[in-house]
């Protein structure tokens, strides 16, 4: 085994244990004495955990390659470390709770580090940091001024000047000795062969953070995976791979960047402050992070790390927290540091974004337009500010690709407010005997043979009008605050309408009597008026919330409206040729061609005559300011760009004349302006003999000249 930190009594327990998660039940261990039999499974425990633990650093440190994602790893630190303060006749020196980094490989020759590269301790949760700061005020008599930093989540690395010059640069190893990787840090652009400074220090070791941005990162996990060679899995583990390469011209290809975020020894410098320190940094030609803040006060400096939770994803390179520092570097002297990590800094780390769970079961769902998408029941796990129990696999390649198969132990990612995806299985956790996952021959929902287009990516099931479940989807999706709008039909009403058989498709809403839904379970006669209130309502909504109703495909609320303000009514849309579906604005061939086969499929026309003898509008009202302008009817394109206008202003001009504005030529445009630098559009209006006029004329025909 390489050498590792010495485990020290902690010499102030209360904030060791506070930063560090603390012991559950600290209140428990004076009342109850543990028996044998508990000692006995807890010491099993201990012995699982360390095993674990030490694959884990090994995979993390030497190969670069996690074996899980950094939450379950600090999970399962915590867990053996509140073990070994419950039991500490069986905490361990050679334990991985005393390991302060990794262990030095190979590799590199052996570099000793001038002082020690401690690690940080964390804290999930502002009581946390509340404590680590109360007992910081209670060591220095005082509530010291903080300065507030963001935890790359890089590759630690110490890089020494002599007389001004780049001369040595190390990874952090075991904190005490770490591994020399000066040619390749040579390569790196954000580290300067020299300081720009007149007087440099004969000796300077600065500490930062070497990182992969995310653009180089997917870069080259593309490239891998073109030459059939395993990804990265993640950015930090992308990064330093790169920097511990055996040729350094690799390392320079890998577009890695570098924040110093501090001093580990200087000779012959004087400061007082470590904002002061970083400042000196910057004027030395280093790069500091410019997204560091003071902070007067621990509030501060919790707004500091609110604000950086949930902004991080602007950012182009990856961060797992805030480092809160305390600034006076005397004060910092005062209060030292652990075995392991400084009493003056506290790590606060973000919610997680990734975590392993186990994935039950793979199933399938067919949705309202018979896509069939395979979904994973997990083992629930708090990931990215939110539980998560189900995620879905999207297609039938996406679960091949991945490669995810049932009783795996899966990474669940969940970054900001996107949805949880599953990222892979960890294949060290995945069970004997495991089998890869199956596609469905069937719908689960009515039995049908599936069909998968060539070309496409999904699996469908054809029985558009008789399938369940996609009917009872559609007619949800029909209901729905984004369609129709009847907020008083709930899912399970839904679900009873159609099993009764009261409804067949959603036009069938409308014929619905009081008698026949007071005959479903769970509505009372109030409930009934008001949903029968509600889908009368409905009756008046706009056109395109009613085309989004219709469930065609590719037209969401963006498309609708679209289409919607280029075609007065649904029969207009109806009687459009594909051709002309796509004159209007950003109306794509694919979106064209599903609207127009859409409406002309025979189900649908009978639903649209439904919709029309139940009293649905198919249209909506003409504007009055529209129908009164001098360009009513007229359609026009614009090309170029104007000097007196921006081009929504000259298209929001045409609407409000009455005109409108299409995306592209045709011979039914009324007339082209064309602006300054036109593009293809004035050869099309030419070829095609369409009037071409300039801003000036426009500006007339607007009544504006
Ligand atoms: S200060 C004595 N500042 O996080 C340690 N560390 O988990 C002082 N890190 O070992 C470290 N960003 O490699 C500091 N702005 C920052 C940091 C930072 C990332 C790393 C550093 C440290 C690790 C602890």
């Amino acid at each position: 085994k390489g050498p590792i930190v010495p485990a020290k009594q902690p010499d102030r327990p209360a904030c060791r244990l506070v930063a560090s998660g603390g012991p559950p039940q600290l209140g428990s261990m004076d009342a109850v004495l543990p028996d044998s039999r508990e000692r006995a499974q807890a010491s099993l425990r201990i012995d699982e955990l360390r095993a674990l633990l030490r694959r884990a650093d090994d995979a993390y440190y030497l190969l670069d390659r996690p074996m899980m994602p950094d939450a379950d790893y600090d999970a399962r630190i915590r867990e053996l470390r509140a073990l070994e303060v419950r039991y500490p006749e069986l905490a361990s020196p050679d334990s991985p709770t005393q390991r302060v980094g990794g262990r030095p490989s190979d590799l590199f020759a052996p570099v000793r580090h001038a002082a020690p590269m401690l690690s940080l301790d964390n804290a999930f949760t502002l009581e946390e940091l509340q404590a680590w700061y109360a007992r910081v005020e209670r060591e220095v008599g005082l509530a010291p001024a903080l300065f507030c930093e963001l935890k790359i989540d890089g590759l630690a690395v110490a890089l020494t000047y002599e007389q001004g010059a780049f001369a040595v640069g190390a990874t952090r190893g075991d904190g005490e000795v770490g591994e020399d990787v000066t040619a390749n840090l040579r390569r790196v652009r954000d580290v300067p062969p020299r300081l720009a400074l007149e007087a440099p220090p004969r000796r300077l070791e600065v500490r930062g953070e070497v990182y992969l941005p995310f653009a180089a990162f997917e870069e080259l996990n593309a490239e891998l995976t073109s030459q059939g060679q395993r990804p990265f899995a993640n950015p930090r583990n992308a990064g330093a791979g790169s920097l511990r390469q055996k040729d350094p011209s690799v390392t320079g290809r890998r577009k890695l960047g570098l924040w110093t975020h501090g001093i580990g020894a200087a000779e012959g410098l004087r400061l007082e402050r470590h904002s002061e320190a970083l400042g000196w940094l910057s004027r030395a030609g280093l790069p500091v992070n410019p997204s560091s803040s003071p902070a007067a006060s621990l509030e501060e400096a919790w707004a500091f790390c609110r604000r950086w939770e949930a902004g991080r994803g602007a950012l182009d390179y990856a961060i797992d927290g805030v480092v809160l520092k305390v600034d006076g570097l005397r004060l910092r002297e005062e209060l030292g540091a652990t075995a392991q990590a400084p009493r003056w800094a506290i790590a606060y780390k973000f919610a997680p974004e990734e975590r392993a769970t186990l994935l039950h079961r793979i199933e399938v769902h067919t949705g309202r337009s018979g896509k069939v998408t395979p979904f994973a029941f997990l083992e629930p796990v708090s990931v990215g500010g939110a539980t998560v129990s189900l995620a879905t696999l999207h297609n039938e390649d996406e679960v091949r690709r991945k490669d995810v198969r049932d009783g795996d132990t899966v990474v669940v990612r969940r970054a900001g407010e996107v949805i949880p995806e599953i990222v892979g299985p960890v294949l060290d956790l995945r069970p004997a005997g495991s089998r890869s996952w199956p596609f469905p021959a069937t719908c689960p929902s009515c039995g049908t043979a599936l069909v998968r287009a060539e070309g496409e990516a999904d699996w469908r099931c054809p029985n558009r009008t008789g399938c369940p479940s996609q009917s009872v989807e559609w007619l949800f999706h029909f209901a729905s605050r984004g369609a129709m709008d009847i907020d008083k039909l709930g899912y399970q009403t839904g679900l009873a309408l159609l099993e009764r058989g009261l409804v067949r498709d959603p036009a069938d809403l409308y014929f619905l009597t009081d008698r026949q839904l007071a005959s479903l379970p769970g509505l009372g006669p109030r409930s009934v008026r008001a949903l029968l209130d509600a889908i009368e309502r409905s009756k008046d909504r706009p056109l395109w919330r009613l085309l989004v109703a219709l469930n065609l495909r590719h037209v969401g609320p963006g498309v609708a409206r679209k289409l919607a303000a280029a075609f007065p009514s649904l029969d207009a849309l109806a009687s459009a040729s594909a051709e002309e579906l796509r004159a209007a604005e950003s109306i794509g061939p694919e979106i064209a061609r599903s609207v127009h086969g859409g409406l002309r499929e025979p189900s649908m026309q009978a639903l649209v005559e439904k919709l029309r003898r139940a009293g649905v509008r198919l249209r909506d009202p003409l504007p009055e300011r529209a129908a009164a302008g001098p360009l009513q009817g007229m359609r026009v394109v614009l090309t170029g760009a104007l000097q007196s206008m921006s081009r929504e202003e000259a298209e929001r001009a045409a609407q409000q004349a009455g005109g409108f504005v299409a995306s592209s030529v045709s011979k039914r445009t009324s007339f082209v302006v064309a602006g300054e630098g036109p593009g293809s559009k004035l050869a099309k209006a030419r070829a095609l003999g369409v009037e071409v006029i300039d801003e000036r004329e426009y500006l007339r025909r607007l009544g504006r000249g």
